[in-house]
């Protein structure tokens, strides 16, 4: 096949009859140096026949026609590995029905690189919204902050469908391991790009409402939720959160398990020592237990860490859980004395301060590596 273009737009189609030769027009009137390829899945309005049509006169659009409709997300990977297997340089991801400006294009195209993924963001300064009635609009503001939050995406449009790829990116993740089918691959992509080390950039721009036609995305919002939890369970920070407080509260039980029987039986053995001072001592001995093994499971499991310099890394862990102690007796003063909290809400708010204290300190010192 003879490559006109390093560019290729994928343009997913389900019922898009009044929409797709007026977008692919407006393509060619701006003169995008870009290959087309039009996804479609079998619409019954006839759009996979337009764009055949459309095919036979223009050599740079080409249609990849599937069975059935499986979702935006598979339409978009089977796109996309058509575009790597073509060669294609960049590849675009594009909407039908005019939401997404083709005045944009050009920027997206420039600014995307072997490094960058390209965003046309709405939520970044100088992008807009036009057209939506306000559910809409909550919706995906909504859905927006919960998905960065879970996620941690760094980009202001975390939903945002159109966006640059470069091929290096599409080649570099496993298109057939990707775990939504819908539109929640619009995040599980940004989400790819930087856990694979890519950077994401935004650029403004308006998105307007659909004029005809039907958005699809209505009833798909549990089934995106849904793959967004999935998405943040699996995230490598939220896994080592679990095993850290698993480790805890194995060391908690360790540290009593220590701490009764010494101080108990010293208690009941005739001394000098005051009970306040054997307590004392008792925790801090149980407490020294419970913190050195909590390193050493932390370092083999929570963080794997092959740091060598074991001494130093146990320091550490021992300031962050010295830092940790001190931080849950304040919080644990500060509710129950200053805001009368019962003692066990007084409990829980301060073992939650030093677990996350001590869970971040390690993560960022500690563990660093
Ligand atoms: N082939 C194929 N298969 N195409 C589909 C399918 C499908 O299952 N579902 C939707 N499409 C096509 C539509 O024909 C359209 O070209 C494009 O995908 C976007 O679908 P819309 O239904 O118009 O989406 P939307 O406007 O509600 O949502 C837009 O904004 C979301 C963020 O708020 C899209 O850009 C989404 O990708 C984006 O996440
Ligand atoms: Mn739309």
């Amino acid at each position: 096949m003879v490559m006109r273009n390093e560019v290729l737009i994928v343009i997913p189609t389900f019922n898009e009859k009044e929409n797709i030769a007026k977008l692919i027009k407006k393509i060619r009137d701006f003169k995008i140096d870009a290959d087309i390829l039009v996804v479609d899945d079998n619409s019954p309005d006839g759009t996979g026949k337009i764009a055949d049509q459309i095919s036979k006169s223009d050599k740079g659009v080409f249609i990849l026609h599937r069975k059935e409709k499986t979702g935006l997300g598979r339409a978009y990977v089977a796109g996309f590995k058509w575009g790597i297997e073509n060669g294609y340089k960049k590849l675009i991801s594009m909407d039908a029905d005019f939401s997404h400006p083709v005045e944009a294009l050009e920027k997206l195209i420039n600014l995307c690189n072997s490094k960058t993924v390209v965003i046309g963001s709405r939520y970044t300064k100088g992008g807009k919204i036009t057209g939506w009635k306000w559910p809409r609009y909550v919706n995906s503001w909504g859905a927006n902050l919960v998905t960065r939050t879970l996620l941690q995406i760094k980009a202001k449009d975390a939903t945002a469908g159109f966006k640059c790829y470069p091929v290096e990116f599409l080649k570099a993740i496993n298109l057939d391991k990707i775990q939504a089918s819908g539109y929640a691959f619009q995040v599980e992509m940004p989400l790819l790009a930087q856990d694979n080390g890519f950077r994401l950039v935004e650029t403004p721009i308006t998105f307007a409402d659909r004029i005809s036609g039907e958005s699809k995305i209505s009833g798909e919002l549990m089934k995106s939720a849904k793959i967004v939890f999935k998405l943040a369970a699996g995230k490598k920070s939220y896994r080592q959160f679990v095993k850290f407080a698993i480790v805890g509260a194995i060391n908690t039980v360790v540290d009593w398990a220590i701490f009764y029987p010494i101080s108990i039986v010293w208690l009941k053995s005739p001394g000098t020592l005051s009970a306040q001072s054997i307590k004392q001592i008792s925790k801090a001995i149980s407490f020294i237990f419970a913190a050195a093994s909590s390193y050493f499971m932390n370092r083999a499991w929570t963080f794997r860490s092959k740091d060598k310099a074991i001494a130093k890394q146990a320091g550490k862990f021992f300031v962050v859980a010295l830092g940790g102690l001190i931080i849950n007796q304040i919080a644990f003063y500060g509710a129950t004395a200053i805001l009368n909290w019962r003692s066990i809400f007084g409990l829980i708010a301060a073992t939650a301060a030093a677990t996350l204290w001590n869970f971040f300190l390690n993560k960022v010192w500690t563990f660093k590596n």
